[in-house]
């Protein structure tokens, strides 16, 4: 695993960003919750695992998934012996993911959302919804249109919520935000960063009652609004 930055912060494999070596409430949520559940949990863009290895010292039995092969390793390698027994790896990309129905009790997605268009983020959470135990429970969290180098358009996006865009903070191309367009080569062009009431809108839309919707900063910022967070339960 590559060393962490001063923040905490470790770069992923593949460009979709960093891995934070701490938890936001909402992560921590899901830890214990999955913790106290005799069901099977999800945690669904893991990069390196740091809610899995939480919720796997908490008792809970996870399936820990992420497009990058090298992310499951190092998740795998990470985990203590007494705890592999708990824990099995898979690497898919969302949305082209099929779990059987109803066959999690909890499933996070942390900080990976963001990253897929629209119509993929309804997809993916209209998925979760059929993938969960009647009574389980979704956590989610995404990055918000104000963190990164494209909170400078938070003013636009604003515009674009109010005016009824469905996916008001989609950024077509990341690099008119970035400092140093040539380092964007090897990155994702879009981006799809979101709020609180456009997570819990998805939600929503995927039959879910969403139990917390709000903003969460990062560890180093805790009254920022950097993250949305979402928990939302399925009908028991
Ligand atoms: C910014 S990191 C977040 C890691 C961790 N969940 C956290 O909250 O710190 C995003 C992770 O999601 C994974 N990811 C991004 N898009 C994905 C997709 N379409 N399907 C599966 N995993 C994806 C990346 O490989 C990466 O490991």
């Amino acid at each position: 695993m590559p060393e962490a930055t001063d923040r905490g912060m470790v770069p992923t494999l593949n460009n979709k960003g960093f891995m934070s070596t701490s938890l936001d409430p909402v992560s921590t949520a899901f830890t214990i919750y999955a913790g106290q559940s005799d069901g099977l949990s999800l945690d669904l863009g893991c990069a390196y695992g740091i809610a899995s290895l939480t919720a796997l010292e908490r008792g809970a039995r996870i399936v820990a998934c992420d497009m990058d092969p090298g992310h499951i390793q190092v998740l795998l390698s990470k985990t203590s012996p007494d705890l592999q027994g708990q824990l099995s790896g898979i690497v898919a990309e969302m949305p082209k993911i099929a779990f059987q129905p109803n066959s999690f009790a909890a499933i996070l997605c942390s900080r990976a959302l963001h990253f897929l268009i629209g119509d993929h983020v309804s997809e993916t959470i209209a998925a979760m919804a059929d993938w969960l135990e009647p009574g389980g429970k979704v956590f989610l969290i995404a990055d918000t249109p104000y963190t990164g180098f494209w909170a400078r358009g938070a003013a636009d996006y604003e515009k674009r919520k109010a005016a009824g865009d469905l996916w008001p903070g989609f950024i077509p191309d990341v690099t008119v935000y970035l400092p140093d367009q040539a380092r964007t080569k090897a990155q994702l062009r879009h981006l799809n960063p979101m709020d609180p009431d456009i997570l819990a809108r998805a939600c929503k839309e995927a039959g879910l009652i969403v139990e917390h919707a709000d903003f969460s900063g990062r560890p180093d910022q805790p009254d920022s609004k950097t993250h949305a967070g979402v928990i939302a339960a399925k009908a028991g």
